[in-house]
């Protein structure tokens, strides 16, 4: 972790080589490894001037999916400092949390003129990371927003990396106008610039040959219906300054979102939107 600054970080330490990194800088996740096996992709390239997104590990999408008429793409939780609300603490059974939280500020009212407090909390558990985003309204009036989990999973070959729990689903193909599809294989691999929201997801996903390649993630969500899945490929990946022009082979974005449709939330409403992701021998 020598790219970032110790005052930007927390460390969450389980031992034996299992231990996750959150950066303040958006409470991006941006390091999962188990037992010394890196889970998650963070570009080389990646910027840490505490202003850009993070290009890696798991950046926090809110309050809007993609371009935004307001602000920046994918709204502005990712590029906020978040606060560390309760430092990483063992309990019993020696699972780790941390807990972070952002408010609505000067800043944030500019673009989205609302009130309101997320509230991230990470857990580390011996073979799982356990991610829960609570938004709460804190405004006079509803609002609503779109929100995601932006998990880049690192990989030693993408074209033998698949996603399974897809079947069936319909999908948005933004890499072609937005057409309307519906996925028809079992375990989906990624071979070219790729770029699909599919709707209504199972609750259960897998990952599989992620990590050395001999890892898979089960991922369990919770209110997070929709599943993108996301890879640049090679020509899109030459015009992005924050990564290296081969990394599309090592990596590959399945984020578990609510972006198909807004989410709504009265005032005084909240809502917790989660992710468990475990490590598990790959099939
Ligand atoms: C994905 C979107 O979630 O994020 C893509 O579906 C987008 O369209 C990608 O290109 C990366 O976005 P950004 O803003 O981090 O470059």
């Amino acid at each position: 972790s020598e790219q970032y600054a110790t005052e930007d970080i927390v460390e969450l330490d389980y031992g034996n080589g299992t231990a996750a990194v959150v950066h303040l800088h958006g409470a991006t996740v941006v390091s999962w490894k188990f037992q010394g096996e890196e889970i998650l992709f963070c570009s080389k390239k990646a910027i840490f001037d505490n202003k850009k997104a993070i290009r890696g590990g798991i950046p926090l999408v809110f309050p809007q999916f993609g371009p935004w008429s307001l602000g920046p793409q994918h709204g502005f939780a990712r590029i906020r400092r978040w606060k560390l609300v309760s430092t990483p603490m063992q309990d019993s059974r020696g699972n780790i949390t941390a807990v972070f939280s952002l408010e609505d500020d000067k800043r944030t009212r500019e673009l989205w003129d609302k009130k309101f407090e997320l509230v991230y909390t990470v857990c580390l558990w011996k073979t799982s990371l356990e991610l829960n985003l609570k938004v709460l309204n804190r405004d006079e009036s509803s609002f609503e927003f779109t929100t995601l989990m932006h998990t880049y999973f690192t990989t030693p070959d993408v074209t033998k990396t698949s996603v399974i729990g897809l079947k069936d689903l319909q999908f948005i193909d933004k890499v072609q106008d937005g057409a309307l599809m519906t996925e028809n294989r079992g375990a989906v691999f990624v071979n070219e610039n790729y770029d699909r929201v599919y709707q209504n997801a199972p609750n259960e996903i897998v990952v599989n040959k992620v990590g050395t390649g001999k890892t898979k993630v089960i991922i369990k969500k919770t209110n997070f219906p929709d599943v993108v899945v996301w890879n640049p490929w090679e020509e899109k990946a030459q015009g992005m300054a924050d990564f290296d022009e081969k990394e599309y082979k090592t990596m590959l974005c399945v984020e578990v979102g609510s972006v198909f449709n807004q989410v709504t939330l009265g005032p005084g409403e909240q809502k917790e939107f989660s992710q468990i992701i475990s490590v598990a021998p790959a099939e």
